[in-house]
């Protein structure tokens, strides 16, 4: 959840620091923190509240070094505040950690910490690592060692850097479960939670796995297992470039994700469409596509709008493909002790690669003996190296927490892996060629619903005081139901629900009166009828509806005569609708949060990535 970074090199730590730290603030943001070593001494400056505070009093300061690290927190033990921010500091008040992620057994190691006569300040577990890790260097005195040695008798997680001032020209890193890449620069070395942090100064990298440290001086970088056995890893080129960090004169990056996505759905399909036969090229399941040929059960698991997504592959890849599919939350799959077997593909669907739950869900499923794979956005991610093979969503950084451009991409990707799947087994030439062509005419479809956006806005306007809002759909759009809710929720902070439209009257059409905005998904299909009998049942309580329907459907009429507002997008086939009748949901989230005045981008008590349990 937290971001972190850390620098050692020539520059002016600081400088580096607080521009790494704005680039992971989407990590986290309750509060803020850096220590740095200055003329051999440790100095730290932390602040509650969004990384503004930190900045403000940053900048009435002088310090100069050219060694340190910062941390953005996401707060797991202890309310955000001054004393609980990052970094924390042992009992000698000489060592500083970071640390993304959570330490399970700190209740013991405290108890054991303070009959041994030690302090503590804050109420957070990352204290009792500092003062843990301190205890241990009064015996070692060396910063190395006791960081090893305290980690190995960790439960839990950490992506965790160490400074201190009795070995001032060293950052030592470690990781367990939450990221941590190594950026290799000239002369210099970066540490952080995020490529993002790290591209400013070089594409070069290495990502450490679970269980290794790495020791960086200004001139070289040693690599280590917890076990103390040195390592070597292979590096790797960043794929993102700066521009793709730039807002690009949209108020907030999550509107610009919004309207990226005719670019982001052409680059998720570009090279691996082949029009003349219909087929699908995925190059990153090559290896597997003998497993793919003979699976008995595909298993689909994520969280948020990822497993929203899997909702919507559910009912792609058993149309398609006739394979059957199950869902799961990562978060229920990894602890229900799941029956699986071998024939058995479990697929991770994620945007960062770093949801704890969903990279721990991949691991259960291999330690089951499952092929695993994985749809993810970030190259070189954690799910993205647990996976046996994968498919790369390439839909460029997801600033905004509410993810918009990364749903897209990831249903996309799944229509192309259930038309792969289906043209193995029982979908003819034509079928794939008609889809094909369908696909490659999204982006421009995408961009005439992005037109509308100046009268979703108005409709926005209209229904921003509403305390609740009902989002209705049936098949496809079921899930789209779904995530439009929760696209409201999180960046309005109004209370929404998803629901499919026949479910309705089995509990939620209670909740219906003159004020309730009611979101209706529409389209174009072979149930439009029974949904309309749904859209009675709203209005006969005088509900408000808000219409999502298909340009040109003979059967709009019903809509024209009961709907308040109908929002159109063009007509496509059943299996595609969901790429573009989420939009309109997207751009109504985006602008009742404008006009409620909410922190879009950066929502309270969200983060980016969730990294914890
Ligand atoms: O990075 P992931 O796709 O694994 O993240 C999963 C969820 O945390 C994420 O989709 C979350 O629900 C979003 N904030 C929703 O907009």
């Amino acid at each position: 959840m937290c971001g972190i970074i850390g620098y050692i090199g020539n520059r002016n730590a600081i400088d580096v620091l607080m521009h790494g730290l704005k680039r992971v603030e989407y990590r986290g943001y309750d509060s803020a923190g850096i220590s740095i070593i200055e003329n051999n001494k440790l100095v730290t400056i932390k602040k509650s509240g969004k990384l503004t505070e930190l900045y403000k009093v940053i900048s009435h300061s002088n310090h100069f070094s050219n060694i340190g690290f910062g941390h953005t927190r996401w707060a797991t033990h202890g309310e955000p505040n001054d004393i609980n921010a990052h970094p924390h500091l042992d009992n000698s008040g000489k060592i500083s950690i970071v640390h993304n992620g959570i330490i399970e057994n700190c209740a013991i190691l405290k108890d054991l910490l303070l009959k041994q006569g030690y302090t503590f300040k804050s109420e957070t577990d990352t204290e009792v690592l500092a003062v843990y890790i301190g205890s241990i260097y009064e015996k070692t005195k060396d910063l190395t060692e006791a960081t090893r040695l305290a980690l190995s008798n960790i439960v839990g997680t950490f992506g965790l850097l160490v400074i201190s001032e009795y070995e001032p020209d060293k950052i030592v890193g470690a990781r367990r479960g939450s990221p941590l890449v190594l950026g290799i620069g000239q002369n210099e070395y970066i540490l952080a939670s995020d490529q993002t942090a790290i591209v400013d100064y070089t594409k070069r990298v290495i990502y450490p796995d679970d269980d290794e440290m790495v020791i960086v001086t200004k001139d070289n970088y040693i690599l280590k297992t917890l076990d103390n056995i040195e390592i070597n890893k292979k590096e790797s080129t960043i794929d993102l470039e700066l521009k793709q960090l730039e807002k690009k004169g949209f108020e907030h990056f999550m509107l610009k994700e919004i309207f990226e996505q005719g670019e982001t759905i052409e680059n998720a399909t570009r090279g691996r469409m082949i029009f003349d036969t219909g087929n699908i090229k995925l190059g990153g399941l090559t290896e597997v596509t003998d497993k793919l040929r003979k699976a008995r059960r595909i298993i689909l698991t994520g969280c948020g709008t990822s497993w929203h997504s899997a909702l919507v592959g559910e009912y792609m890849i058993e149309s398609l493909a006739g394979i059957p599919v199950e869902v799961e939350y990562a978060s229920e799959f990894r602890y229900r002790n799941p029956i699986l077997s071998e024939e058995d593909i479990v697929i991770a669907i994620s945007q960062s690669g770093e949801t704890a739950d969903t990279l721990e869900a991949i691991r259960e499923a291999k330690r089951k003996g499952c092929t695993t794979l994985g749809i993810v956005n970030i190259v070189g991610s954690s799910i993205a190296r647990a996976t046996d093979a994968g498919v790369y969503l390439h839909a460029g950084p997801e600033i905004g927490v509410a993810s918009t451009k990364a749903f897209t991409s990831q249903i996309t990707i799944l229509l192309l892996l259930a038309l792969y799947l289906g043209r193995m087994n029982n979908i003819s030439q034509m079928d794939g060629i008609r889809i094909v062509n369908e696909i490659k005419l999204l982006p421009k479809k995408i961009n005439t619903i992005l037109q509308q956006a100046p009268s979703i806005q108005k409709i926005a306007k209209q229904y921003a005081n509403s305390p609740n809002f009902l989002y209705l759909g049936r098949g496809y759009n079921y899930p789209i139901a779904l995530e439009g809710a929760l696209k409201l929720k999180e960046i309005s902070y109004v209370h929404a629900e998803g629901y499919p439209a026949a479910e309705m009257k089995h509990g939620p059409l209670a909740l219906i009166d003159e004020n309730m905005p009611v979101v209706v998904l529409a389209t174009k299909d072979d149930i439009f009828d029974k949904l309309c009998s749904n859209i009675e049942e709203v209005k006969a309580r005088k509900g408000k509806i808000i219409a999502i329907a298909t340009e040109g459907n003979t059967g709009n009429k019903v809509l024209e005569d009961k709907a308040e507002h109908i929002i159109y997008i063009p007509e496509t086939s059943n299996i595609i609708t969901p790429i573009l009748s989420i939009i309109p949901l997207q751009l109504l989230a985006y602008y009742i949060a404008l006009e409620r005045g909410t922190e879009i981008d950066t929502p309270r008590h969200l983060a980016k990535s969730v990294t914890v349990e």
